[in-house]
C-alpha cells in the first residue's frame, strides 16, 4: 500500500485544504473465465497489489472539480449529468458513479473536490477502470454517508460503465476489485452474483507480461463479440431451445444446433460453453490443491480465446507458446478483453525474474520491443483508508 501522506499533500497543494476521505481499491488479473461475465456464467480474478487511490472532501458550492496524478488535466464542472465530451475522459468514470450513486441516495447537495494517485499501470489489461470506479464509489459513500452494501456498490461502478463510458462489461473487474481477498482468487457467479475466495497456495504467484499492444478497435471488437454471443441466444431461441443466456446452454445442446447456426456465431457460443466448464472445473481443482492440472485449463482456455473466440494477437499468442516452456510455470492465458493487453501466468517460485526476463528478452528478438513484465501479490478489495467526515 502507497503512504496515503503524500497523496493528501498533493491535495492540499492542489485544492488547499484537507481531504475528508482517502480510499483505495486494487486492479484485478482476470485467471479464468474469458467473456463469461456478460453471459452469466462464473469467472475467476484476483485482486492484485497494485491500486488507485482517491481522495475526496465535499464543498458547499455545486462544483466539481477533478485532478490525477496521472493526468495533467484539471476539469472543472458545474453539472455532472452528462459524459465530459473529448477523448474518452477518466473523468466520465467518476461522474458516472457519482450519478448512479444518486440513484442509489447519496445527496445531491453541494459538489466536491476529488484527486486520484495510482500505482496501478493504466493500459495493461489490469482494470485501472473499475479501480478508479470502486475507489471513488467508497471514497463518495463514506463521504456522503450512503450504506449500501459491497456488492450493490460493485453493480453501480459496473453500470456507470456501462451507461457513462459505453461500454458494455460485465461484472468481473468491478466484483474482483471489490471481493478481493489477500491469498486468494474471487470466484464471481455472475448470474446469482454470489462472490466467494478461493484459497491460492502461498507457493504460486501471478505474472503478468504486458504487450501494450492494443487494437485500434478494441472497444467495438469488445462490442462486437458481446453482440454476437446475443445472437448465438438468438439464434438457439429460433431453433425453439428454452435459453435466456449462453450460460443455459449445455456443449450437447449446442453441439446438436451448431449445424443450424451461422458458423462464426457457433465458434463464440462454444468458447463460451466450454470456458464456463473450465471456470467450474479450476475452481474444483484448485479447491483440492490440484494446481497443475488446473494450468492445463488456463493453456486450453488460450486455445479456446484464440481459435474459437478470435480475441487473441499473435504477440499473446507468442508469449503464451514461450510461457509454456518455462520452469515453474503451470498455465498461461490472454487476460481480459483481449485484442491486445497482456497474458498472465500463473508459476511456482522456482520461476524466478531471471526467467520472466528471459521471456521478455525472447519477446523482444521477435517483437523488437520488451514486454512490461509485473509478479503480482494478491490483495484485498477496496477500503477506506482514512476518513474525518
Ligand atoms: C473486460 C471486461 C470484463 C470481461 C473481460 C473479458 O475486462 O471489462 O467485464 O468481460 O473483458 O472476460
Amino acid at each position: 500500500m502507497k503512504p496515503i501522506e503524500p497523496i493528501k499533500e498533493r491535495f492540499r497543494q492542489v485544492f488547499g485544504g484537507d481531504p475528508a476521505v482517502i480510499s483505495a481499491a486494487p486492479g484485478r488479473v482476470e485467471f479464468i473465465g474469458n467473456h463469461t461475465d456478460y453471459n452469466l456464467g462464473p469467472v475467476i480474478g484476483a485482486a492484485i497489489d497494485r491500486r488507485v487511490y482517491v481522495a475526496i472532501r465535499r464543498v458547499e458550492e455545486r462544483l466539481f472539480r477533478f485532478a490525477s496524478s496521472a493526468y495533467s488535466d484539471f476539469v472543472s464542472l458545474d453539472e455532472t449529468d452528462s459524459p465530459v465530451a473529448g477523448r474518452d475522459s477518466w473523468v466520465n468514470y467518476l461522474i458516472g458513479v457519482y450519478n448512479n450513486l444518486i440513484r442509489k441516495g447519496l445527496s445531491t447537495k453541494g459538489g466536491f473536490e476529488l484527486y486520484v494517485d495510482s500505482d496501478l499501470p493504466t493500459g495493461a489489461g489490469l482494470s485501472s477502470s473499475a479501480a478508479l470506479e470502486l475507489a471513488s464509489g467508497k471514497a463518495l459513500c463514506e463521504c456522503y454517508g450512503l450504506e449500501i452494501g459491497l456488492e450493490d456498490l460493485a453493480v453501480a461502478c459496473k453500470e456507470a460503465e456501462n451507461e457513462f463510458v459505453g461500454v458494455p462489461c460485465g461484472i468481473l473487474d468491478q466484483g474482483v476489485s471489490a471481493f478481493g481477498k489477500a491469498g486468494g482468487l474471487v470466484h464471481i457467479d455472475c448470474r446469482e452474483m454470489v462472490f466467494s475466495v478461493i484459497p491460492l497456495a502461498d507457493e504460486l504467484s501471478i505474472w503478468i507480461f504486458n504487450t501494450h499492444k492494443k487494437h485500434a478497435l478494441v472497444e467495438s471488437l469488445y462490442s462486437e463479440r458481446y453482440e454476437e454471443c446475443l445472437s448465438a441466444v438468438n439464434g438457439l431461441v429460433d431453433l425453439g431451445l428454452e435459453v435466456s443466456c449462453l450460460a443455459d446452454l449445455s456443449m450437447d445442446v449446442l453441439e446438436r444446433a451448431k449445424p443450424s447456426l451461422d458458423e462464426k456465431i457457433a465458434k463464440r457460443a462454444e468458447h463460451i460453453v466450454g470456458e464456463i466448464s473450465r471456470v467450474e472445473t479450476v475452481r474444483h481443482l484448485l479447491e483440492e490443491g490440484k494446481a497443475e492440472d488446473a494450468g492445463k485449463l488456463l493453456f486450453q482456455s488460450h486455445a479456446s480465446s484464440k481459435n474459437l473466440f478470435e480475441n487473441s494477437i499473435p504477440e499473446l499468442d507468442y508469449l503464451v507458446d514461450i510461457l509454456r516452456s518455462m520452469p515453474g510455470v503451470v498455465g498461461a492465458r490472454l487476460t481480459g478483453g483481449g485484442f491486445g493487453g497482456a497474458v498472465m501466468a500463473l508459476a511456482r517460485k522456482d520461476f524466478t525474474r531471471i526467467y520472466a526476463e528471459s521471456v521478455a528478452s525472447a519477446y523482444r528478438g521477435r517483437f523488437g520491443e520488451e514486454p512490461e513484465t509485473l509478479e503480482c501479490h494478491t490483495a484485498d478489495g477496496a477500503c477506506i483508508l482514512e476518513s474525518v467526515s
